[in-house]
């Protein structure tokens, strides 16, 4: 995104402020697109990564499903206008409430992640679903382990992730004998942030494995596999996943069991298209290092702080500071050590009122912010060309205490 429009946004919106770039949204759909091209394939947009109604409108016009893990997530995609049928429900954690909304819906597949959530799902399709039985998938744990920050791991033995592959064709059988229901898909997601392809690989020939397992006992009911999510992004300059290579991993798979693959990638999609906007409120000197306090924190982009990520930041808008040679904290104003932005960076220019870009927030970024220190969340911008649009206006105070009351109504229990 050219520094001048970022300027123009940051001016009429103020600080701090996301901005996403659709154009980026719609080239790296594209590219993935294509290298699945050979393949019958589709992409279902993982919603926890951005989960704004503008973003997933966009990546609904083009051609992308949507995968959610919670009602929340299903009534923004609705909103967005998804048709239910265009959406998966994922999630190692639903309560029986958010499966009755699903089915009552109409999503076109519930994955499974526990034996027992499949009595759950058939004992509800039973009650509410109206004629054609309601589809599900299994999550299997493939016990694969890959090597990204120990928080965004999910497919190894012992995490709470999925279904374990002892357990698979006990679930499978299980599901083949409730009418209610219909295995139609068969999945793993093994992590997030992942940069290579061969965890995919080794996981996508565990899947081969289990349909060939599941046709052997009779069950083949199965439209789809599904490699999950997880393709890794840049965010230093060095390379993430690049779509070929995950494509040559995975591809065998439909080939060899004549399925529809699934991927349900979020950060591949949106993480580059966006950066957060802050101003520099004060600099200062202490214990020999230079600090930036600027008005975003933890808050509103918590990777730093949670998982160490680095996240590039450049200056748009020089005022003051030193000519580079001094490497700077960028820190938030909140109440916590932890709160930083990035360490040890040489940022010329970076005063007090200059504007900084903070890259690489276009996932995770917004959709974990929080209210924390009261402070409402930032605004949300999306570009296109030179033309920017406010996809979600500033937070006020009034936003932040909504529902809240300093004299509370008592109940007898
Ligand atoms: N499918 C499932 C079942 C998932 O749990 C996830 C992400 C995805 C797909 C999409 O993964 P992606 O393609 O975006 O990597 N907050 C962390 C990332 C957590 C990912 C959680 N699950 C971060 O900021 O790095």
């Amino acid at each position: 995104m050219g520094q001048g429009l970022l300027s123009r946004v940051a001016a009429a919106v103020g600080t701090p402020t996301f901005v996403y770039d659709l154009a980026a949204i719609r080239r790296q759909y594209g590219a993935l697109d294509a290298a699945l091209g050979p393949v019958a394939h589709r992409i279902y947009y993982s919603v926890k990564a951005n989960s704004n109604l503008a973003v997933l409108s966009f990546l609904r016009s083009l051609g992308a499903g949507a995968d959610i893990v919670s009602a929340g997530e299903l009534e923004r995609v609705l909103r967005a206008g998804f048709q239910a049928a265009e959406v998966v429900f994922s999630g190692v954690g639903k309560t029986p409430q958010e499966i009755e909304s699903a089915i009552r819906a109409g999503v076109s597949l519930i994955n499974l992640e526990s034996a027992a959530e499949l009595d759950i799902v058939a004992a509800t399709a039973e009650r509410v679903a109206k004629g054609a039985p309601v589809s599900i998938g299994i999550r299997v744990n493939p016990d694969v382990t890959t090597r990204t920050h120990p928080y965004t791991q999910t497919g190894g033995k012992g995490m709470k992730f999925g279904i374990p592959m002892d357990e698979v064709l006990a679930v499978a059988r299980r599901a083949a004998e409730r009418k209610a229901v219909t295995l139609r898909s068969v999945g793993m997601h093994i992590g997030s942030q992942i940069a290579e392809s061969g965890p995919y690989r080794e996981g996508a020939h565990k899947l081969a494995r289990i349909v060939d397992q599941f046709r052997i006992e009779g069950i083949d009911s199965l439209h789809s596999v599904d490699v999950g999510g997880g393709l890794g992004i840049s965010y230093t300059g060095d390379p993430g996943l690049n779509p070929e290579a995950f494509a040559k991993a995975v591809s065998f798979l439909p080939q060899q069991t004549n399925l529809t693959l699934l991927t349900e990638p979020g950060r591949f999609l949106v993480g580059n298209a966006g950066s957060l906007l802050t101003r520099v409120l004060y600099r200062k000197r202490s214990g020999g290092r230079d600090i930036v306090v600027v008005d975003a924190g933890m808050n509103d982009l918590l990777r730093p702080s949670l998982y160490g990520a680095h996240h590039d930041i450049r200056v748009l808008e020089p005022r003051g500071g030193d000519g580079g040679d001094i490497p700077v904290d960028v820190v938030g104003p909140l109440c916590e050590s932890g709160d930083f932005l990035g360490m040890d960076r040489r940022l010329p220019g970076a005063g007090p009122g200059a504007l900084l870009e903070v890259r690489g927030a276009g996932a995770y970024a917004f959709s974990m912010s929080s209210q924390y220190n009261s402070r409402p969340r930032a605004a949300e911008v999306v570009v296109e060309g030179e033309r920017y649009g406010i996809a979600r206006k500033r937070e006020t105070v009034e936003d932040l205490l909504r529902g809240e009351s300093s004299s509370v109504s008592w109940s007898e229990t």
